[in-house]
C-alpha cells in the first residue's frame, strides 16, 4: 500500500463547543508523481483528447464541451443526439471555436470549445467527436429542471495534482488518482464542484504546459461525462516575467470556458449558474461580484453555495490568515443574504467550520472573535485532492472554537440535497471503503429551516 494509516481515537480538544481534530494519520511518505508515459493520448489519427464539459449557460440548458486536437484543426464540431431514443436518431451539430496559445516554448494544440444550447433538462445525450480511426463518443446527463424539492448530488473535489515537494493543491499524483477514482466509485456525484488548482504545471521548470495536457487527460473519465464547475485557483495564474510570460490566466482561459456572460459576469474569473436546487457562485479571491447574490431567489433556488479558492476560515498553519482580506469584504453579504455553504480549496487538508461570523469587530467594540451565527454558511476546505506532504501535525495548536472537524487526509466530499431544507454532507478520506464517510452531517437550509445542525460525531 502506499500509504499506511493509523487509527487513533479522535482528539477532543478545548472548553465547551470544542471542535474535532481528527488524529487520522496518514503516513507522510512523499507522493510520487504519476509520469506524463501513464496518461498518453488515445488512439487514432488526430484523435480529440482532453475532453471536459460543464454548464454552458445559466440554467442547465447548455453544455460547453471542450477538447484539443493534436494534429489538424478539423473536423471542428461536436455531433450529439438523444441517447435513449430508438427510431430515427436526430442527429445535431454544434461547431466549435478553435484557439491554440503559446507559453514560453510550449505550443498547445488546437484547442476547441463548442457550446450546446436548448438541451432539454433530465435527458441522457451522447456525443461524437472527432474522425475515422479517431472517432470518440461520450455521454452527460443534463440536469433535472430547476426547482426548490430536487435531489441532486454534487461532488467536492479540490486541489488534485500535487508534487511532492511542493505544498499545493490537485497535482498529478497517486493521490490525485486515488482521489479521482474514489469519487467515481461512489456513483453517487452528478456534477463536480470543483474549488481550483489544476494542473499545477507553475511548479515545473518553465511551468511546463505538457503538464496541462496530462492532467486533461487524467479528469477526462470523470469531466467528459460529468460537468465540473470551475473555480480558478492561484496555480493558474501562470505569471512568469522571468521567462517572458505575463498574461495571467493564459493557459487556463486557454483551455477551460464558464458561462460567465450568461449570468452577467465580465470575467470568466467570476460567475454563477442555477443548477436543480442550487444557486452556485464562484467568486474569484480577486475580485468581487455582491450583485449576483440579490439576484438568488430561494423559492426557486433554495440552496445557496459559494465556491471560491482560498478558504475564508482556516486553522491550518498553511495559509493561516491568506483569507483575511476576502473575509473583510465577503463575509458580511454571506451572513446578510444567509449563504448555506462556502466551498474552498487550497490547503490540503480537510476542515468544517461552525455556522460562526466576525463581522462585529470595529476599532471601538474590540469584538474580534468568531461567535455562533444562524444566518452564516459553513465553511468547508477540501483542498485535499492529492497533495504529497504530511500535513497532520500542521494545525494550529489550538483548534479554534470556529472549526469543528479537521483532517490531514486526502479525500472528496458528497452534498447530497435532498428537498428545500435537507442536505445530507458527507467528506470520504481515501483510503477507506467508499461506503465509509469520515465525517458527515444534515445540513438545514438557512433560508427555509434556519435551525442547528449537529454532526454526527463528536
Ligand atoms: C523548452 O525549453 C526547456 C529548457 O531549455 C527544454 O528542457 C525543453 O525541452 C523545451 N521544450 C520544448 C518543447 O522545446
Ligand atoms: C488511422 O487513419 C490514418 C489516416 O486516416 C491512417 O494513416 C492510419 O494508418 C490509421 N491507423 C490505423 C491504426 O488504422
Ligand atoms: C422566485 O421564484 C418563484 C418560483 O419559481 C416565482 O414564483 C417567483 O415569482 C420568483 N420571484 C422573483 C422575485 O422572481
Ligand atoms: C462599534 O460596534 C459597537 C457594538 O456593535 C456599536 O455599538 C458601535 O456603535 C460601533 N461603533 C462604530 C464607530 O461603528
Ligand atoms: C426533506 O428531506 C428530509 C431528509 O430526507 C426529510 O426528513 C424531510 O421530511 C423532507 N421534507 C419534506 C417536506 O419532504
Ligand atoms: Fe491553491
Amino acid at each position: 500500500m502506499w500509504w499506511s494509516v493509523t487509527v487513533l481515537s479522535f482528539l477532543l480538544n478545548g472548553v465547551c463547543e470544542a471542535g474535532i481534530t481528527s488524529s487520522f494519520i496518514r503516513v507522510a511518505a512523499p507522493s510520487i508523481e504519476i509520469p506524463k508515459e501513464d496518461f498518453p493520448p488515445p488512439h487514432g489519427y488526430n484523435a480529440p483528447e482532453q475532453v471536459h464539459i460543464t454548464q454552458g449557460d445559466y440554467t442547465g440548458n447548455g453544455v460547453i464541451v471542450s477538447w484539443v486536437t493534436p494534429v489538424e484543426k478539423y473536423p471542428n464540431f461536436v455531433t450529439y443526439w438523444k441517447a435513449d431514443e430508438k427510431n430515427g436518431i436526430k442527429r445535431n451539430r454544434v461547431r466549435s471555436k478553435i484557439t491554440t496559445y503559446r507559453y514560453y516554448n510550449y505550443s498547445s494544440g488546437y484547442i476547441h470549445h463548442a457550446t450546446i444550447n436548448r438541451l432539454q433538462y433530465n435527458t441522457k445525450y451522447a456525443y461524437e467527436l472527432g474522425h475515422g480511426n479517431g472517432t470518440r463518443q461520450f455521454w452527460f446527463m443534463t440536469p433535472p429542471e430547476i426547482g426548490p424539492d430536487v435531489p441532486y448530488t454534487f461532488g467536492l473535489i479540490g486541489d488534485l495534482m500535487k508534487i511532492d515537494t511542493y505544498i499545493g493543491d490537485l497535482g498529478q499524483t497517486h493521490a490525485s488518482k486515488q482521489t479521482l477514482d474514489h469519487y467515481l466509485a461512489t456513483k453517487k456525484g452528478q456534477t463536480v464542484l470543483f474549488l481550483g488548482d489544476f494542473s499545477y504545471a507553475d511548479v515545473h521548470p518553465f511551468h511546463d504546459n505538457e503538464k496541462w495536457d496530462t492532467y486533461g487527460r487524467f479528469v477526462e473519465k470523470s469531466n467528459a461525462y460529468e460537468p465540473w464547475i470551475y473555480t480558478a485557483g492561484n496555480h493558474e495564474l501562470d505569471l512568469a516575467p522571468e521567462i517572458g510570460e505575463y498574461v495571467l490566466f493564459k493557459p487556463y482561459k486557454h483551455r477551460y470556458r464558464v458561462p460567465f456572460r450568461a449570468s452577467g459576469s465580465t470575467s470568466p474569473l467570476w460567475y454563477s449558474i442555477k443548477r436543480a436546487s442550487a444557486h452556485i457562485i464562484v467568486l474569484s479571491s480577486y475580485s468581487a461580484f455582491e450583485q449576483e447574490l440579490t439576484k438568488v431567489n430561494r423559492s426557486e433556488t433554495p440552496w445557496l453555495i459559494v465556491m471560491m479558492h482560498s478558504p475564508m476560515y482556516n486553522s491550518n498553519n498553511y495559509h493561516f490568515m491568506e483569507g483575511e482580506t476576502m473575509r473583510v469584504v465577503f463575509e458580511p453579504w454571506f451572513v446578510k443574504y444567509k449563504v448555506d455553504l462556502v466551498l474552498s480549496g487550497h490547503v490540503h487538508s480537510y476542515e468544517r467550520s461552525e455556522r460562526v461570523s466576525n463581522i462585529q469587530y470595529n476599532i471601538t467594540s474590540g469584538l474580534s472573535t468568531p461567535v455562533k451565527d444562524p444566518s452564516a454558511p459553513v465553511y468547508i476546505t477540501v483542498g485535499d485532492g492529492g497533495n504529497i506532504e504530511g500535513i497532520a501535525d500542521s494545525f494550529t495548536e489550538h483548534q479554534p472554537d470556529y472549526s469543528a472537524f479537521r483532517e490531514a487526509s486526502f479525500g472528496h466530499a458528497l452534498l447530497e440535497i435532498k428537498n428545500q431544507t435537507h442536505a445530507f454532507y458527507s467528506w470520504h478520506r481515501n483510503q477507506d471503503n467508499v461506503a465509509v464517510s469520515g465525517d458527515s452531517i444534515w445540513f438545514y437550509n438557512r433560508h427555509f429551516y434556519p435551525k442547528e445542525e449537529s454532526s454526527s460525531k463528536g
